[in-house]
């Protein structure tokens, strides 16, 4: 069930609600004028709690006063540090941690106090509601908790005009829903969520989003030829499938610019032949979370209304074993005819990338982004939350990175140093598919900048960020939906 979510201009003291949530800042600053009106309708009582409490506004806590004499029964402190720090994105984690806590409370409700709030305000509070009352329970029989909250209300000052922030809100919802949809994708278990159920993903956001879909089998793919994504198949007793989706913008014609976006789609990626020890192969039904995310994006790309033609692109296999999978030491050509020396069998998501972006270039496109879990090597060169950013054109990189940061998702440059280069060489075919130890997320943007040409192309290396083991509000453990909010601010921004 959809949560009921409204923007409301009214008093706070006005509000009927079980909670509403305040944000309190660590310097006092201008306490939220909000602070200081619901405290004194409450006769200093919150200023008092806080004092007993020694809450003093520091981000990330919270504190909890009943106000029964208030029609907001509970009022929820939420401590978001300096005032100067609390920018419009902040307003996500705030609004998140509301959600959180009334789905703790088990409250069929509750508001967010958002003041004087912007467009861009309301944008980021409303992904926090969504993406804060987001949970992964479709497999949980026993200790479920039910989803208490109906209704949640973004309450700014009385006399805003609304006209103007409904459409933001609408928007912001729509980003969230694909965020969701990537999140339940890359949470499902991996013989659930097969390249065939991917592409049947794929023609229902078609259908309801109006956009064109082809879908290639593996009799098509072979026709093709593109025989990196095959081998990558050979192992598996599930067909690949290969997705093609276009947005095409009201009276689009021939000239019209076009993106596509591309994602790895490996629903479980065991290694192949070189085989994934235990403790490394567990978390990898997440090798879809490319995938993921470019059909979440697709599912929300016509509330961005971007000018561009806008092309989801998702090769699909698994990488398992078998009798009949493909071998290191096999050379395989691909789609755009360059033949590739296998060296290892768990560098396939380079591979099936490979055939996505020759096929991507086929299409005439300007501009390519690609989001791959693609190596481990950039979690060790950024941690666990940052994908690494590579590019072959400066504003193309330029483009994503500011992307990234208005979305709120965090990326950082690495090099395609052309130095490495050489540990690709193979003496018997074009290229290796691995390089050697050191720079192992650069050899893999490297791998992969031989199917681009000369198309301005970006890649997220996104292993890190792409899921979570450790909850933060609006990102509980599990599938982020990571990349979804960066592809839609990209689009947005194209002209
Ligand atoms: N899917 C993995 C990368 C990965 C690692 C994703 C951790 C998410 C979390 C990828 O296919 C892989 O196996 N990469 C190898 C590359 C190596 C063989 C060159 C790796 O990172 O070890
Ligand atoms: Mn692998
Ligand atoms: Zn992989």
């Amino acid at each position: 069930m959809a949560v009921n979510l409204v923007i409301e201009g009214q008093k706070l003291t006005d509000l009927e609600t079980p909670l509403v949530a305040v944000p309190v800042f660590s310097d006092g600053g201008a306490s939220g004028a909000d602070f200081a009106v619901l405290d004194a309708a409450a006769g200093g009582r919150l200023k008092a709690i806080a004092t007993e409490e020694r809450f003093g506004g520091e981000s990330g806590k919270t504190l909890l006063v009943h106000t029964p004499d208030l029609g907001a029964k509970r009022v929820l402190l939420v401590g978001v540090g300096p005032a100067a720090e609390f920018q419009p994105l902040e307003q996500r984690k705030f609004a998140a941690t509301a959600a959180e806590e009334a789905t703790r409370r088990k409250l069929p409700g509750f508001a967010v106090a958002l003041g004087g709030a912007d467009a861009r305000a309301i944008r980021h509070a409303t992904e926090g509601v969504l993406l804060g009352l987001y949970r992964y329970d479709t497999y949980l029989t026993v200790d479920v908790e039910p989803r208490s909250v109906e209704r949640a209300a973004l309450v700014v000052t009385p006399g805003a005009d609304l006209g103007a922030l409904e459409p933001a809100m609408h928007r912001a919802r729509r980003a969230s829903e694909g965020v969701l949809l990537a999140r339940d994708l890359i949470n499902g278990p991996p013989t659930e969520v097969t390249p065939r159920r991917l592409a049947e993903v794929a023609e229902e956001i078609a259908r309801d989003e109006r956009l064109e879909v082809t879908i290639l089998d593996e009799a098509q793919i072979r026709d093709r030829g593109m025989n990196l994504l095959l081998a990558v198949s050979a192992g598996s007793e599930e067909p690949p499938r290969f997705i093609h989706l276009t947005y095409r913008p009201e009276g689009a014609d021939a000239t019209t610019p076009q993106v596509a976006l591309v994602g790895k789609g490996l629903p479980f990626d065991a290694g192949g032949y070189n085989l994934k020890p235990t403790g490394s192969m567990e978390d990898m039904k997440v090798d879809m979370s490319g995938a993921a995310a470019v059909l979440g994006a697709m599912k929300a790309v016509r509330a961005f209304a971007p000018r561009v033609v806008v092309h989801g692109i998702i090769p699909s296999s698994e990488n398992l074993v078998s009798g009949r999978a493909y071998k290191p030491g096999d050379i395989i050509r691909s789609l755009n005819c360059k033949t590739v020396e296998i060296m290892n069998s768990d560098a396939e998501g380079r591979l099936i990338l490979a055939d996505a972006l020759a096929y991507a270039e086929k299409l005439g496109v300007q501009k390519i982004v690609d989001l791959a879990t693609l190596t481990g090597a950039c979690m060790i060169a950024l941690g666990p939350h940052i994908a690494g950013l590579f590019a072959n054109d400066d504003a193309w990189r330029a483009a994503v990175q500011h992307a990234a940061e208005r979305a709120g998702e965090d990326v950082w440059p690495l090099p395609l140093s052309k130095k490495l280069r050489a540990m690709l060489k193979s003496p018997i075919a074009d290229m290796k598919n691995i390089g050697e130890r050191w720079g192992g997320a650069i050899t893999g943007g490297l791998f992969l900048q031989e199917f681009v040409g000369k198309t301005a192309w970006a890649h997220l290396d996104i292993a890190g960020p792409a899921s979570s083991d450790k909850p933060e509000p609006g990102v509980p453990k599990g599938g982020t939906g990571f990349g979804v909010l960066t592809l839609l601010e990209l689009l947005a921004n194209e002209v």
